[in-house]
């Protein structure tokens, strides 16, 4: 026996040191943790345990049967975080540059088959080569039977992606299925075809780091959700993210202790502006509102003009969307719609209440925007809203112009509750334009046609520059006083705690794509 458990220490001990140390050093001069070493310092200390490190690859092609490595180039298993149980997959780059063989594919497989049965959340530390190119089709469909499984967890435990070194080709789709992907500046990069290829095909000169690395894709093509600067910041933040969700999708966040106590803020009265034309940082109304530094802020840099992310409330997690007045106005466009839209969609899913907070002039104009389809995209969120379930409240801190009101959770289309601060503008546009419109003739005629002008868009402003006209007809349930905004949600999201909707049954709606 005791030869058989020095075998096996043995075995245990080589599977520790992946590709070996040489590679291992490589991999830190790279500014890279190891695949270990990730998983050992996101999960709590002692809380990993191991599923498959004696797991080899089958191959014989290519003098592949004189290398084989325990493990097969990824660390799959089971921890906690904070307590919580998750399931992880760390790949390893040391081991045939963390490239996904068949084997390798049947072990996050196995994990993610787990994940869904137990109902816990995936963790996916991806730092690969891409397909195992001496396995051809059998690490193709290696990915695909990761994919497949990606999309059939989606919605039903959260799926979060780290990308910590290169993920191309294929590889790129099972990120984009999960819920979030985060990304390390400088070390990882993500794209379906690389420089190479790029440069063959169009003539375009690009660097990885251009065409997909960790800024490109937090804020122009929004693949990324999150960027961090190293490794351990990065893991830092699935831990902070994992806190505001729930373990699937049965359950709700787990909220902490909070005792109601003096919930007035008054600074919250000095933002707005009085000139509705200046812009204001909406990110002061949301720190103002929510509980002391629990903003934790999703596509920070894409699509400015709306901000989404989760905070907590009185100890609870909710999701905020909230138009920014600093961006482009705070207008919807096809990033912002698309960006609101899944993050709405994600708190739907995973029982997480929504807040809106509304100040938006409208849709932006131009040819840009309509050829790129504003009309499918900014129905998406208008669909995500209306579909979601979760308590939905809405408060309008000034514009809420034209069909952009109705989008944004308006009580029209499911909301639960529609505050707006005194200081709100409900109406078809501003009342410039609205003037211009309604009053051509008029001001054509008059004697002073600009003086005119000035009347008749006062006399618009007084009558819809406010929100008042909505409050009578019941679209707005209250008025507040913005520094009573935190005490009021606190209590209404609180009201709304057991909301339940029933809805008709169907295989699935068909969100405008
Ligand atoms: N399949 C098998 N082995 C791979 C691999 C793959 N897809 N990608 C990398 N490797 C191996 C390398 O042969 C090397 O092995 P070694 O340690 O025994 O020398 C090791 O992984 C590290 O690769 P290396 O090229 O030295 O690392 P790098 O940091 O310089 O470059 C990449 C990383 C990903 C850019 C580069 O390895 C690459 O281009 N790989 C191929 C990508 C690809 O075309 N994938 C298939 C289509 S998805």
């Amino acid at each position: 026996m005791q030869d058989k458990i020095k075998d096996l220490n043995e075995k245990l001990a080589q599977a520790q040191l992946g590709g070996g140390e040489k590679r291992i050093e490589k991999q830190h001069a790279s500014k890279k943790l190891t695949a270990r070493e990730r998983v050992q310092y996101v999960l709590d200390e002692g809380s990993f345990e191991e599923i498959g490190a004696l797991v080899t690859h089958r191959t014989k092609d290519f003098g592949m049967d004189k290398q084989q490595f325990y493990g097969d180039g990824v660390v799959t298993g089971y921890g906690t975080i904070d307590g919580r149980l998750v399931y992880i997959f760390a790949q390893d780059f040391t081991v045939f540059g963390g490239s996904l063989s068949e084997t390798h594919a049947e072990k996050i497989c196995k994990i993610m088959d787990l994940a869904v049965k137990v109902g816990a959340p995936l963790i996916g530390l991806n730092d690969s080569g891409g397909a195992r190119i001496q396995e051809g089709v059998r690490s193709l469909g290696g990915y695909a039977d990761i994919f497949y499984r990606n999309v059939q967890a989606s919605g039903v435990i959260p799926q979060l992606s780290a990308i910590m070194g290169p993920c191309a080709g294929g590889a790129v789709y099972s990120p984009a299925m999960t819920d979030f992907t985060l990304m390390v500046e400088n070390t990882s990069y993500m794209f379906v075809t690389g420089p190479n290829v790029v440069k063959t095909v169009t003539n375009e000169a690009v660097t990885s780091e251009e065409l997909g690395g960790a800024s490109t894709h937090a804020s122009k093509s929004g693949v990324a959700h999150k960027t961090s600067a190293n490794d351990v910041e990065c893991l830092e933040d699935i831990k902070k993210l994992l806190s505001y969700l729930p373990q699937n999708n049965q359950e709700k966040p787990q909220a902490l202790p909070y005792e109601l106590g003096d919930e007035l803020r008054d600074q919250l009265a000095s933002i707005v502006p009085d000139n509705a034309n200046k812009p204001y940082d909406m990110h002061e109304v949301i720190t103002g509102i929510i509980d002391a530094d629990s903003f934790y802020e999703i596509h920070k840099d894409h699509a400015e003009n709306i901000i989404v992310g989760f905070a907590r409330l009185g100890g609870k997690s909710i999701g905020i969307v909230a138009n920014q007045p600093m961006f482009l106005a705070g207008v919807l466009d096809v990033n912002s719609s698309k960006k609101a839209a899944r993050f709405v969609r994600f708190c739907d899913a995973f029982n997480i209440p929504l807040l809106t907070l509304e100040d938006v002039p409208g849709f932006l104009p131009g040819t840009d925007q309509e050829w790129n389809g504003i009309i499918v995209h900014g129905a998406k969120l208008l669909y995500a809203f209306s579909e979601a379930t979760v308590p939905r409240i809405t408060v309008i801190t000034r514009k809420a112009y034209g069909g952009a009101y109705d989008v944004m959770n308006s009580k029209h289309i499911g909301s639960d509750m529609n505050f707006a601060w005194p200081s709100a503008e409900i109406a078809v546009m501003g009342a410039k334009g609205a003037a211009e419109i309604i009053f051509r003739k008029e001001i054509k005629d008059a004697s002073d046609p600009e003086a005119k002008w000035k009347e008749k868009e006062a006399e618009y402003a007084e009558k819809f520059a406010n929100p008042y006209s909505a409050t009578e007809r019941g679209f707005i349930d209250e008025v507040i006083l913005p520094k009573d905004t935190r005490r009021k949600l606190i209590k209404a999201f609180a009201m709304l705690e057991d909301k339940k909707v029933d809805v008709p049954k169907r295989k699935h709606g068909n969100i405008p794509l």
